[in-house]
């Protein structure tokens, strides 16, 4: 198969590894021979210290290299039979270069974007031929991550989504569908692990450590929500939480906090600035964690059942099955369970409680339980994750 990738920078380059390790031939263009470089360079690194660690030989090493070709000429793609765009999250860019890329494949070419937070509808429409179009977001780093969202366009046609599928499970990778709605899955249900954690802080309730400490003692994350903001970037994941908040009509539940963005503000930006929710560096002592049993279930205990409601809204919005919803927390962010087995094992009525416990409390729309916990809960009924 002839893949196609338009931008050579972090998602491209690690989505041309994928594609060729699964022996694709591929096409990486950029418009900055500079990026093409940046990205065979980092490919070789990559692959020197595969072979070195022992994962692949040296003759996987060079075929998956051999097997990627660079180039600054767009109509090098004629061949293609799939093309994967991972440019500038820019529209009005997207946009100009997939009409170009029509003019230049072959009818049955499916075009893909890569986009995090762009509708693929609005990108579908710029083609002459938008039943051929799809979204394909994959999570970075690529290679490593095994998640793959597959988001049809209403124009998508049925053939290309089952080929995609097809394809990117081919590739090894888990592939979950989701409907063309803000934030896919993964960006919209894992809202509230940033979302209520800045919130329990804010009213005080605990410090950042406290709250890291109890989201991996008593829920077994791998992360707690401050170590993993500081990870990913306050500017980052502030925008991603903007971004979702507007997309969705300003949907209070998704509000973003000012505690985040304040420390965008101050390039507090996390790891990558030396300090974030807490500071980096040689010798440096953040607070310690308070190691309170009490305090630290109830902590959990919040966060979690707001994932969980997240979760169930959007199996009620019909945006994705409960299983794909449940692959795409545990491939996705790494999640230590789907979020709706974990509603299942904490018994549906006991979630019930405990939203309505907090929308008592707070009389909020974030904290309002979705009808089909309500109902399942009614009908003594558990979610079908198997
Ligand atoms: P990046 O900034 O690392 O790379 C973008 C590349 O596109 C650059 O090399 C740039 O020279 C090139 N480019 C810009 N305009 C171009 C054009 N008109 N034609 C050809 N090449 C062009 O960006 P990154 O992080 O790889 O993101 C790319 C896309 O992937 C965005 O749509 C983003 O939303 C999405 N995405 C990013 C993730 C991430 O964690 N970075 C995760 C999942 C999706």
């Amino acid at each position: 198969m002839n893949i196609g990738v338009i931008g050579s920078g972090t998602m491209g380059s690690g989505i041309a590894q994928v594609a060729s390790t699964a022996n694709c031939k591929v096409i990486v263009f950029d418009v900055k021979q500079e990026a093409l470089d940046k990205s065979k360079e980092a490919l070789t690194k990559i692959m020197n210290r595969l072979v070195e660690k022992g994962r692949i030989d040296e003759t996987k090493a060079s075929a998956i290299q051999n097997n990627i070709h660079y180039s600054d000429k767009l109509k090098d793609f004629a061949d293609c039979n799939l093309v994967i765009e991972a440019i500038v999250e820019n529209p009005e860019v997207k946009r100009k270069v997939f009409q170009e890329l029509e003019g230049i494949v072959s009818d049955d070419c499916v075009i893909a974007s890569n986009t995090s937070s762009l509708s693929i509808t609005s990108l579908a429409a710029a083609l002459k031929n938008a039943e051929r179009f799809i979204g394909i977001h994959f999570f970075n780093p690529a290679p490593l991550m095994k998640l793959v969202e597959v988001i049809p366009a209403i124009q998508t046609a049925d053939r290309v989504l089952q080929q995609t599928k097809n394809t990117i499970t081919s590739w090894g990778k888990v592939v979950v569908e989701a409907k063309d709605t803000p934030g896919f899955i993964v960006n919209k249900v894992a809202r509230p692990f940033y979302g209520e954690a800045l919130r329990i802080y804010e009213e005080g309730i605990a410090d950042f450590a406290t709250i890291d400490w109890a989201v991996k003692t008593y829920a077994g994350f791998r992360m707690g929500p401050f170590e993993l903001m500081d990870f990913i970037g306050n500017d980052v994941n502030y925008v991603v939480t903007e971004t979702v908040f507007k997309a969705f009509y300003y949907d209070s539940r998704y509000k973003p906090a000012f505690t985040q963005k304040r420390l965008s503000e101050a390039g507090y930006l996390g790891r990558k600035s030396g300090r974030g929710y807490y500071q980096y560096g040689e010798g440096v002592e953040n607070p310690k964690a308070i190691e309170d049993e009490k305090l630290g279930k109830e902590i959990v205990n919040r966060i979690v059942v707001m994932l969980i409601n997240e979760a169930a809204d959007t199996l009620y919005l019909n945006i994705a099955n409960a299983k794909d919803i449940d692959l795409a927390m545990t491939n996705g962010v790494n999640y230590p369970k789907g979020l709706l087995a974990w509603a299942n094992e904490k018994g549906i009525e006991a979630s019930v409680r405990a939203l309505d416990e907090l929308y008592e409390t707070y009389h909020e729309e974030r904290y309002r339980c979705s009808p089909i916990l309500r109902k399942m809960a009614k009908e003594g009924k558990k979610f079908e994750v198997e």
